[in-house]
C-alpha cells in the first residue's frame, strides 16, 4: 500500500506521517513500514534537497530537479518497499509538483502529468491532503524557523488553490481533512480513512 501525504508548509504533514508509521508499524511491524520523504528521501537526497531549498531556481529547472530527485527516490525506495508489500508513507510527492510548480509557479499541469506518466511513477493508492488557512500555517512555520524560499505567503496560497483543485480532480484517491484543530483529532481523523481504505481493499480481493 502506498499511502502519501500533501498539503502546504506548516499543515502538519510531518507530525502525523509519523503518527500513522508509529501506529501501523506496531500492527504490522517496523519492518513492514517504510516513511519516506521529498525532497531528499534517497541515498543523496539531501544533497539535492539543499540545492532545491536554498538557491532561486527558475520553474523548469526547479521541477526537473524536483523529478531527478523523486525518480531516484522512486526506483531506490519506494519501488522496492512495494515490491516486497511494505507499506510505503511518503511525505510528498506528484501532488507536491502539480500544487508548487504547477499552481505556484505556473507550469502547465497537463504536461506535467503527461511527464509524470511517461516516468511510470507510480501513483499513490491513498493520499491524505492536510488542509490549513495560510495565515496558521504561516504562524506555525515562523514560531519554528525563518521561512524558507518556498514558504512566502501569497505564493502558499497559489499551491492551497492548486491542492483543492487536485482533490476536487481526484475524489477516488485523495482525502482532505482539516488540520487546523488538535493533533490528536486530526490523527484520529487520518487513521479512520487509513482504516477504511484497508478494509475496502480486503473486500475487494
Ligand atoms: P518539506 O519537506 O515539506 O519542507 P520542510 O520540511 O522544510 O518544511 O518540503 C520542502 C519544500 O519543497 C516545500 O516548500 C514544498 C517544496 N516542493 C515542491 O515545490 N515541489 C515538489 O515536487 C516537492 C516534493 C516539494
Amino acid at each position: 500500500m502506498f499511502v502519501t501525504f500533501e498539503g502546504i508548509d506548516g499543515s502538519g504533514k510531518s507530525t502525523q506521517a509519523s503518527r500513522l508509521y508509529e501506529c501501523l508499524s506496531g500492527i504490522f511491524g517496523k519492518d513492514m513500514v517504510l516513511l519516506t520523504r521529498e525532497p531528499g528521501g534517497w541515498s543523496c537526497g539531501d544533497m539535492l534537497r539543499g540545492l532545491l531549498l536554498h538557491h532561486e531556481w527558475r520553474s523548469w529547472s526547479e521541477f526537473f530537479l524536483f523529478m531527478a530527485d523523486r525518480y531516484e527516490h522512486v526506483h531506490e525506495q519506494i519501488m522496492p518497499a512495494l515490491s516486497n508489500g511494505l507499506v510505503v508513507i511518503c511525505e510528498r510527492y506528484i501532488d507536491s509538483t502539480l500544487a508548487y510548480q504547477g499552481w505556484g509557479r505556473g507550469l502547465p499541469i497537463e504536461e506535467m502529468e503527461r511527464l509524470f506518466s511517461l516516468m511510470s511513477l507510480p501513483v499513490p493508492d491513498l493520499t491524505i491532503l492536510l488542509d490549513i488557512p495560510i495565515k496558521t500555517a504561516m504562524d506555525r512555520i515562523r514560531s519554528r524557523r525563518a521561512p524558507d524560499r518556498l514558504e512566502e505567503e501569497e505564493f502558499l496560497g497559489r499551491v492551497r488553490c492548486g491542492y483543492r483543485h487536485i482533490f476536487e480532480r481526484n475524489p477516488q484517491r485523495i482525502r482532505c481533512v482539516s488540520s487546523d484543530k488538535d493533533k490528536d483529532e486530526v490523527f484520529t481523523e487520518i487513521f479512520r480513512l487509513v482504516e477504511a481504505f484497508m478494509d475496502e481493499s480486503r473486500r475487494r480481493r
